[in-house]
Parts: C-alpha cells; sequence; structure tokens
C-alpha cells in the first residue's frame, strides 16, 4: 500500500469562514482532537496576520506531539520570520510558502512578470530553508495556471529546497480529469520531482473539490489538504472524511491514510459546534441523513442485509448507534462518556455544571440528543461575554400585536426595554436595539429546531451587518424567542469596537 499524506487546514483555511473564528484555547482543542484522529500535517494558522493566529501556533505547537505543525506565509522576508518565530516549540515543523502563478495574478495582484514570480518564489523557499528542514511551497491559482510554466516553478523551487510542492485550484475551477493531468504533468516533466511530495489544495465551488483531490491522488499526489466537515472560504475546501473513506472503501486503489476513521464523527461533531456552523444534513460521511434510509425500498432492503444499501458501516466513522439514550435518570458518567465519544474533554467541575444544565434540559424534553449536548457543553462560551441577557418576556398570538420586555447586564450593569413588534421576534430584537443603540442590521436569520419533538432546542444561527464587517452569532433555548435574541447577542459580544 502506498501512503497519502493527510495534511489538515481546519484551523487556517477553514477558520477563514467569516464569523466561525475559535480562540486559542478552542483550537488547541481542535489540534488534540486531529492528532486523535490521525492526521499527519496539521495547519495551525497564518502567524503575520494576526496577534491570535500567531499566539495559537505557538500554543498548538505545544499541545501537539505527533504530527508536523505548519504556518502559512506570503512569499515575504517578514512572514517567514515570524512563522519560524511561532513554529519555536513544534517537535516537527513546516513553513507553508508560496505565490500566485497565474497570469491574472501576476498581472494583477503582483503587476509581476512570471520570470520575476519564479526569482520570488525561489529566494522564499531558500529564506524558509535558514530556519526550517520542512518547505511547502504552494503555487496560488496552480489550476489556472498554464501547466508549462508551472513545471518551471516548481522545479526551481525543488531545486532551491522544497520538500512539498502544492498545486491549489485555488478558485475550484478545474475539472478532475484537467486537474489530473496537471498532475500527470508535473511528475512527467519536473526534474527532480521524485524529491518532493506532491500536494492536492482544491476548493469547493463547482462542487468537484473531492473529485479533483482523488484524481490528483490517482496521478501522483501523495499529500492530499483538507478540513472537517469541508470548512472553508465560499463552497469550502476537500473534506477531510470524504478523502479518508473513499480509501478505505476503495482499497483496490491501493493507498491508504494514517486516519483512525472511527474518530472521524467526533471530530466532525466537535467542529460543527465550537464554530457554530452547521454540517448540511445530506453532508457525506458525516451528514444526519448519511446513513438514514427513508424509502420503504432502501429500509426493506437494509433489514434484509445492511450491504444492499451501505457501502461503509456507520460504526467505521465513529457513528454509535447503540449509544446510550440519555434521559433525566442517567449519571454524570453517562454523560461523560457521550462527551467522550463527541470528542469532548471537560474537567470534573466543568462537567459537574454541564450535568446540572443537562438534568434541567432532560426534564423539559425526554430525548436529549449529541447537539443538545453539545450546546450544553459550549454554553458556558457566553459567560466571560460583556453583554448577557437577564430575562425575557413575551407576549403574542393571533390578531394581537407582540410585545416584548427584555432585561440586559452590560459589563454587570442591568438596562431594560420594551418594544412592539411584527411577530414575537421582532419586538424582541427592537426591545434589544433599544438598549444596544448601534446601526445594525440583520443579514441572515436561521433557525434549527424541532428535529423530534416540540420539546426540542431552539438553535439560532444569525448574520448582523455592523460598521462594515459582519458577525456571526449563535444561540440555543428551548425556547426559541430566547435563541434569537440570544444570538442576536452573540453578535453584538464580537463587535470589533
Ligand atoms: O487556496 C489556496 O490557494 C490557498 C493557499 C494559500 C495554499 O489556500
Ligand atoms: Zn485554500
Amino acid at each position: 500500500m502506498d501512503r497519502l499524506y493527510i495534511f489538515d487546514t481546519t484551523l487556517r483555511d477553514g477558520e477563514q469562514v467569516p464569523g466561525c473564528q475559535l480562540n486559542t484555547v478552542e483550537k488547541i482543542q481542535v489540534a488534540k482532537q486531529l492528532e486523535l484522529l490521525g492526521v499527519d500535517i496539521i495547519e495551525a494558522g497564518f502567524p503575520i496576520s494576526s496577534p491570535g493566529d500567531f499566539n495559537s501556533v505557538i500554543e498548538i505547537s505545544k499541545a501537539v506531539t505527533w504530527p508536523t505543525i505548519c504556518a502559512l506565509t506570503r512569499a515575504v522576508e517578514k512572514d517567514i520570520d515570524v512563522a519560524a518565530e511561532a513554529l519555536k516549540f513544534a517537535k516537527h515543523k513546516r513553513i507553508h510558502t508560496g505565490i500566485g502563478t497565474s497570469d491574472s495574478h501576476i498581472k494583477y495582484k503582483f503587476n509581476s512578470n512570471r520570470e520575476e514570480i519564479i526569482e520570488r518564489a525561489v529566494r522564499a523557499v531558500k529564506y524558509a530553508k535558514r530556519y526550517v528542514e520542512d518547505v511547502e511551497f504552494y503555487a496560488e491559482d496552480a489550476g489556472r495556471t498554464e501547466n508549462e510554466y508551472l513545471a518551471r516553478v516548481i522545479e526551481a523551487v525543488i531545486k532551491a529546497g522544497a520538500t512539498v510542492v502544492n498545486i491549489p485550484d485555488t478558485t475550484g475551477y478545474c475539472l478532475p480529469a484537467e486537474y489530473g493531468e496537471k498532475i500527470k504533468y508535473l511528475c512527467d516533466h519536473v526534474a527532480g520531482i521524485e524529491h518532493a511530495i506532491i500536494s492536492t489544495h482544491c476548493h469547493n465551488d463547482l462542487g468537484m473539490a473531492t473529485a479533483n483531490t482523488m484524481s490528483g491522488v490517482l496521478n501522483g499526489a501523495r499529500q492530499a489538504e483538507v478540513t472537517i466537515n469541508g470548512i472553508g472560504e465560499r463552497a469550502g475546501n476537500t473534506s477531510l472524511e470524504e478523502v479518508a473513506m473513499i480509501l478505505k472503501c476503495h482499497k483496490g486503489v491501493g493507498i491508504e491514510t494514517n486516519i483512525n476513521t472511527t474518530k472521524i464523527y467526533p471530530t466532525s461533531r466537535m467542529v460543527s459546534s465550537l464554530m457554530n456552523m452547521p454540517v448540511q444534513p445530506n453532508k457525506a460521511i458525516v451528514g444526519k441523513n448519511a446513513f438514514a434510509h427513508s424509502s420503504g425500498i432502501h429500509q426493506d432492503g437494509v433489514l434484509k442485509n445492511v450491504q444492499t444499501y451501505e457501502i461503509m458501516n456507520p460504526q467505521d466513522v465513529g457513528i454509535d448507534d447503540n449509544a446510550i439514550v440519555l434521559t433525566a435518570r442517567s449519571g454524570r458518567a453517562a454523560l461523560k462518556s457521550r462527551l467522550q465519544l463527541l470528542g469532548v474533554e471537560l474537567s470534573q467541575e466543568k462537567l459537574d455544571a454541564v450535568y446540572q444544565d443537562f438534568l434541567k434540559l432532560a426534564d423539559k424534553k425526554k430525548d436529549i440528543n449529541d447537539d443538545d449536548i453539545l450546546v450544553l457543553a459550549g454554553a458556558d462560551r457566553s459567560q466571560n461575554h460583556r453583554i448577557k441577557m437577564d430575562y425575557l418576556q413575551v407576549t403574542s398570538g393571533v390578531g394581537v400585536q407582540s410585545v416584548a420586555s427584555l432585561g440586559l447586564l452590560i459589563a454587570g450593569e442591568k438596562f431594560e426595554a420594551c418594544a412592539s413588534g411584527n411577530g414575537p421576534v421582532d419586538a424582541a430584537i427592537k426591545a434589544l436595539k433599544k438598549i444596544v443603540n448601534r446601526q445594525m442590521t440583520l443579514k441572515e436569520f436561521t433557525i434549527q429546531a424541532i428535529s423530534k419533538g416540540s420539546d426540542d432546542m431552539g438553535k439560532v444561527h444569525m448574520q448582523v451587518e455592523y460598521d462594515g464587517h459582519m458577525y456571526y452569532g449563535f444561540g440555543a433555548n428551548t425556547d426559541i424567542i430566547a435563541a434569537s435574541v440570544e444570538a442576536y447577542i452573540d453578535c453584538i459580544n464580537k463587535f470589533k469596537i
């Protein structure tokens, strides 16, 4: 079996999704889970981009042992200096530097020419080599870069010492056959290609990220850059779970990864919950419906023999069908074990607090699902927030105007307001805006609720625009109006003021 290295960029490319930023503690939690999952390389951040990213690379380097920690840079010496500094505690370290190579990047982004771009690429690789042995070079927009020129760039950077060469389809434009041919062209035309690993990095703008990655792998790439749940800017990146399971299901391809696939589902839930980013129900491998057979013909077949309609076993990706059902009578140990299954480790003190909230929720609803538990485990993320909801009272109905009275605690001080509106959520948000008097506009409002019963937790995702920026907020409550106000407050707490 050949080996495909898995390079996870959830914490760098994935984290570029507006509103899904994690704090350092959360990033460490994800990085440790990626280590358990068996990821070979963790791209931990872009250190020059912000002090937060710089600090996260430092802390992840300390927290993680086996995977290589990678830091992104532009082909700029200052970026490389800062990345090297951020990586100083990493046991295995890599600098990922690069530059745009397509004609449009060369002309419009750099106002340069092809020869000068090769010089800058070579200079950056040589400069990074002063700090680390393992240097990966990316040719940004390689997907739209002419193959002959791309081969010249790649040959030059390998000669300069690049150990990995990344061929990103930055805009998600390539067709699978075209991307595969590009990789094959490099294998056949670049002198010295045997001294480097070719990496795929595919975006999903046309829904072809995984297909392109697989085409690259079948044509000689031996590293795949991926994210959990396929998250990432715009339509996202290739998803880790898809690549890992394709190779596991198609043993005949003869390529394997180091991924412990039973950790896939817990990792997916953890990332979704920490980033407040729901996974689409029909998402391959980790979506809520990925193993649900609803049509009569399929159900009949699966009952006779699961292999009739299932090409993989849910347990292989860590979905535990036999998991203990959690109810108001479940003990701490059952809750702890379910949280561990979902990739969440809590201190005893935190577990005690979550258990008390769990009992309150279990009194209100009989079927507690994994999402509820993750929400409870993350609920105290709002504890250090400046603005918190103190109380909310709403009257509404048919033929009457909705009225809300709301109390907020802002830095510990109590503020109250009343408002009427077009429905209870509108009234509550108007009351909120009377207290927090800013020019903010609600741009997106999604309610995710009632998966099984009328007592289910309501989960609300919101996007609010303020001062030219978009802020993403989340709220969860058995009262959907309260969840909406919580989500709005979550956005406001993130405002850069
Ligand atoms: O999509 C892309 O080109 C990237 C590079 C910075 C590697 O993310
Ligand atoms: Zn990318």
